[in-house]
Order: structure tokens, then sequence, then C-alpha cells
């Protein structure tokens, strides 16, 4: 297939990219580099320079005609989503629009989104499954839910088929060493971690010991980005076999504490990794674990690389330098 991935040259849609290839799709990258580096961008694909807001432009490119379209360019910093809602309703709303209006035009009628698992928001019971109810705890969680609905309306009144791919916590680097490109600004924990180790910042800060957790820190489904990378493509190849939509869970099903990952971390790199406890971060539940069961049934997909240490070593391999 000819894939048009937006955000290919990300962290995520980096990886994808080469998923991609390797599975003998033709891929066209499109992407602001906002985020997303040159360096993430491969031989044998594409390249297009372009915003999401510039509707003008995405519909030209779309007009060459694709058989899907990947969407992973979208602002992912929850606490920011508070404090400048705006900026997401812009960005990863309103764009995502433009994209969706752009495959009508160009009568392109597949799509693979990059959704989360912040559009559960608080966990009421454990593990979290398709049919939990959605009440995000914050905007970016918001804007993800509203492009599933949106997507919803699409299907039904266009035609227009999507996977909805809910991500838990993206983590790791290419398992083969071809992704080099280092997140700028990370807030999440491994590429913090991994700056502390590789003396870029001081200190990890621990965001509360005092849950109800196997250690007291909070516990999360970290799903290593090669494993993300796959389902990518299981999704799209899905598409054209089987006509429906689907909104599917991507996690390891493994819950894996702050204090675990850190642990990890110390004896992979042979670094100290200084960290101090500080306060519980606000709208972070304790525990956060997928059930993945319709991922596999729907994509035959698992995790396989999604253990701690691999998640860990493949993000040193890149930070160690
Ligand atoms: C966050 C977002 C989520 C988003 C995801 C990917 C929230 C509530 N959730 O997930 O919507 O999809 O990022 O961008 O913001 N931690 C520390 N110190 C740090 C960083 C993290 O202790 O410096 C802890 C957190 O408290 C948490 C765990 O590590 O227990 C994971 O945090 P993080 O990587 O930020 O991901 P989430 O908060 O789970």
């Amino acid at each position: 297939m000819k894939v048009l991935v937006i955000g290919g040259a990300g962290y995520i849609g980096s990886h994808v990219c080469l998923e991609m290839m390797e599975a003998g799709h033709e891929v066209v990258v499109y992407d602001n580099l906002s985020s997303g580096l040159r360096e993430n961008l491969f031989e044998g694909e594409r390249f297009i320079e372009g915003d999401i807001m510039d509707a003008e432009r995405l519909a030209g490119a779309m007009s060459e005609g694709f058989d899907g379209v990947v969407h992973l360019a979208a602002f992912k910093a929850a606490g920011e989503s508070m404090t400048a809602p705006e900026k997401y309703a812009r960005n990863n709303i309103s764009g995502t629009v433009n994209i969706l209006n752009a495959m009508c035009g160009a009568g392109v009628g597949r799509f693979v989104f990059s959704s989360s698992a912040a559009v559960y928001g608080e966990p009421a019971y454990l593990p979290v499954d398709e049919k939990h109810p959605t009440v995000p705890e914050n905007f970016y969680g918001f804007t993800k839910l509203e492009i599933e609905r949106l997507l919803g309306w699409y299907d039904r009144l266009k035609g227009l088929r999507y996977s909805a791919l809910r991500y838990f916590n993206a983590a790791g680097y290419d398992v083969r060493g071809r992704v080099r490109g280092l997140e700028r600004n990370p807030a999440n924990l491994l590429p913090v971690i991994m700056e502390t180790a590789a003396g870029m910042r001081p200190e990890l800060r621990v965001f509360g010991n005092d849950y109800a957790t196997k250690d007291g820190t909070g516990v999360r489904d970290y799903v290593h980005v090669n494993d993300l990378a796959a389902a990518h493509v299981a999704a799209l190849e899905r598409m054209e076999r089987a006509d429906e939509s689907l909104v599917v869970n991507l996690g390891s099903e493994e819950g894996l504490s702050v204090l675990e990952i850190l642990e990890a971390a110390r004896r992979i790199t042979g670094k100290p990794v200084p960290a101090t406890i500080e306060g519980r971060r606000p709208g972070d539940p304790a525990r956060l674990v997928a059930s993945s069961a319709l991922a596999a049934e729907k994509l035959g997909w698992k995790a396989r690389y999604s253990d701690v240490d691999t998640l860990v070593e493949t993000s040193w391999k890149v930070y160690e330098r």
C-alpha cells in the first residue's frame, strides 16, 4: 500500500515508517518538524514538509492518492494541555479535521489514528478494556476522545474507515538501533531517566511514593514503540481485508512502577541516576494497566518487546552516546 504518515518524523512516527517499509509498503512522510526531526527520516521514504493547519498544502499532498493515512501529528503533554487548551484544540482537533477533509476530498478511505489511554481518565477498574468509561482527566485526553467521536461520524456519513489505537505509555527505541533522534524537552518517565543517566539533567523527580501500589510509586503499562509500530501496520492491513472500523487498546498488560524502571535503569546503565521523592503530580492515577485482548483478537497483536530490560536497553543505546 501507499501510505501517508503524518507526523512520520516524530518519535513514534519514525518507528511506524520503518515498520511500514519493512512490511513492503510505500511511505510518504508529512511533518512540520516542530517536534519531528530530519534525522528521523529514512532512506526509501519521501518527505513533504508541511503543517496540518495548512489545509491547502495537506489537500495538495493528499491529491496524489493514498491507500491509507496514519496520523501521529499531535501535541501530547497532558500537563501543558491544561494551561494551553487552545493550542491543543487547534492542532489536535482542527488539524485532524483538516486531514479528514483532505482525505474525503481525495477519496482516501483508511485512517489509522494515534489515540491514547488518556481518553479513560481515572481507572474505575483494572485492567482497562475498551468498554471502560471515557472520562478524560486532562484536555489532551479530551482532544483524542473528540477525534474518536468525529471519526465515528465520518465513518457513518462518509464511509471513512478508521482504526483508533489507544496507546498506553509508549517507551523504548528501535530494537535494531535505526532511530537515533532524541525527543526535545521530554516529560515522560523513561526519557527523563535516560537524560539523568546521561548527565543531561541533575536528577529524576519521583512524583509520589505514597500510592497504594507495590512500592508506593505510580504503576503504568509501558509498551515498546516497535510493538506500537507493528500494530499500525496490522491495523492498516486489516482495513484492506475487513471493511470495518476499530477502537483498540495497545498495552503490554504488565504494570511497572517508577522505582522498578529506575532500578532497571541504574542496573543497565551502570550510572547512579539520582532521584528525589516529591509530591504527587495532579491528575496522576495510582495504576493504569491495559487489557489488550481486543488487539490480540482483531489484529493478532501482542507486545513482544515491552519488558523492562528491553525498554531501558534500547533507550540507553540512543542516550548513551
Ligand atoms: C502521560 C499523560 C498521558 C499521555 C502520556 C504520553 C498524564 C496524566 N498522562 O502519561 O495522557 O498520553 O503521558 O505523553 O499526564 N513520573 C515521575 N517523574 C517524572 C515523570 C513521570 O515520577 O519526571 C511518573 C508519573 O508520576 C507516572 C509515571 O512516571 O507515575 C509515568 O509518567 P509519564 O511518563 O509522564 O506518563 P503518564 O503520566 O502515565
